[in-house]
């Protein structure tokens, strides 16, 4: 049985990956370790309550005597690295905690890691470490070339702290390859959406704030693009690369599906309207805000390397993708309410007896 230590598995994409691996092997385990920001909530993980292959422990990853403790009793094959600080918009306003948990955090794992793994002769067993990392350290594309990509080749140029801190993080990555021979990955991925995601990215926000009638904020001209992802298809690129991946390589992750923010807040509005049969719910409601610091124009990833080399490709078209994604929300207005209030924190704090 393969044992992987999923740090941030409380969060959007970690939880989605706890349940998706939980769903696809009978023997494995996961230990996941989360710090419960606002971001992690175990409600997310409620459908596995009591299976015994999953282990919570809520912990930060800068407390090295405490990832030190969870490397000595669970002895973990894989570390996949998804705990972060996520929301760029939060590290405009708020960058120290992004360089304490992005960067510092990493490179507390990076090193109990390497030390627990180390073999006597200096190298490192079967053993992986995943770095989840993002398509946002390649910096911006411009819209005038629609024909250019992010490869694996692209100089990381990064221009919010969220992206600086994500790419000084990939640099430490790297390094202990070149300078341990430390068995790692990364895996940068476009923008994702599905269930299980905070109500502050610009899907999920734009959905509830639909529902509610309330102003729906999109910034500048609503002309910049990102290139979205199935919450789900990315979950099995990670999975792919952490058994598959060549050692010390770097994997993008990405379905080629560009779209104008001001089409997707369109077709929301289009989407929940008739879910449930709203007329109230048009376009009315859109407001042009002021414009992000620093946005970046435009993403677009090229996922040639990862459908060579691995055969990975997308399952789930986007016309699909958020139709599924808008019926969950509508399924889980009380998610919605929970992640949004303290008090369901402290409950499920109290739940966990921790
Ligand atoms: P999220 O904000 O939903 O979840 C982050 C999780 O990390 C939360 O559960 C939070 O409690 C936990 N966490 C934060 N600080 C921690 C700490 N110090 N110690 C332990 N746990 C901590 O984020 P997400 O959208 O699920 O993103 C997960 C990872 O994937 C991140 O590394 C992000 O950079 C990367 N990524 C995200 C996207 C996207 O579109 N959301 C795309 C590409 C890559
Ligand atoms: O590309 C991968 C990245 O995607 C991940 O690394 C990040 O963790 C994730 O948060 C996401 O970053 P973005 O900044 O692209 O996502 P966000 O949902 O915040 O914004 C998407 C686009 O929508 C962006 O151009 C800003 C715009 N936007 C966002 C919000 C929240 C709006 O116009 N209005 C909004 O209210």
């Amino acid at each position: 049985m393969r044992t992987y230590l999923v740090t941030g598995g409380a969060g959007f994409i970690g939880s989605n990956f706890v349940l998706y691996l939980l769903g696809k092997h009978e023997d494995v385990r996961i230990v996941n370790v989360d710090k419960l920001t606002y971001a992690g909530n175990l409600e997310n993980l409620r459908s596995r309550e009591g299976d015994p292959r999953h282990i919570f422990v809520q912990a930060d990853i800068c407390d090295k005597a405490a990832m030190e403790g969870l490397f000595d009793t669970y002895q973990p094959d894989y570390v996949i690295n998804f705990a972060a600080e996520s929301h760029v918009d939060r590290s405009i306003t708020n960058p120290e905690v992004f360089a304490e948990t992005n960067v510092m955090g990493t490179v507390t794992l990076l090193n109990v890691a390497r030390k627990a793994w180390e073999t006597g002769d200096g190298t490192f067993g079967q053993h992986k470490f995943v770095q989840v990392s993002t398509d946002e350290v390649y910096g911006s594309l411009s819209l005038e070339n629609p024909e250019v990509f992010f490869t694996e080749d692209t100089p990381l140029c990064p221009h919010s702290p969220y992206s600086a801190s994500k790419a000084a993080a990939d640099m430490f990555v790297l390094a202990y390859a070149d300078t341990f021979g430390f068995p790692v990955n990364i895996t940068r991925c476009s923008n994702n959406y599905g269930p299980y995601q905070f109500p502050e990215k610009l899907i999920p926000l734009m959905i509830n704030n639909a529902l509610q009638h309330k102003a729906l904020p999109v910034y500048g001209d609503g002309l910049n693009v990102r290139d979205w992802l199935f919450v789900e298809d990315h979950c099995k690129a990670i999975e792919m690369v952490a058994h598959n991946g060549k050692l010390g390589e770097v994997y993008n992750v990405g379905g080629h599906n560009e779209r104008e923010n001001i089409f997707i807040v369109k077709a929301i509005i289009a989407e929940v309207s008739q879910a449930v049969c709203d007329p109230a719910i048009n376009e009315t409601l859109i407001g042009y805000v002021t414009d992000r610091k620093g946005h970046d124009r435009r993403y677009g990833i090229d996922p040639q390397k990862i459908k060579r080399d691995l055969g990975w490709y997308p399952e789930t078209a986007f016309e699909d993708g958020i139709v599924k994604t808008i019926a969950w929300y509508l399924d889980n207005p009380e998610w919605v309410e929970h992640v949004t209030s303290g008090a369901y924190q402290d409950y499920y704090r109290e739940a966990y007896g921790q």
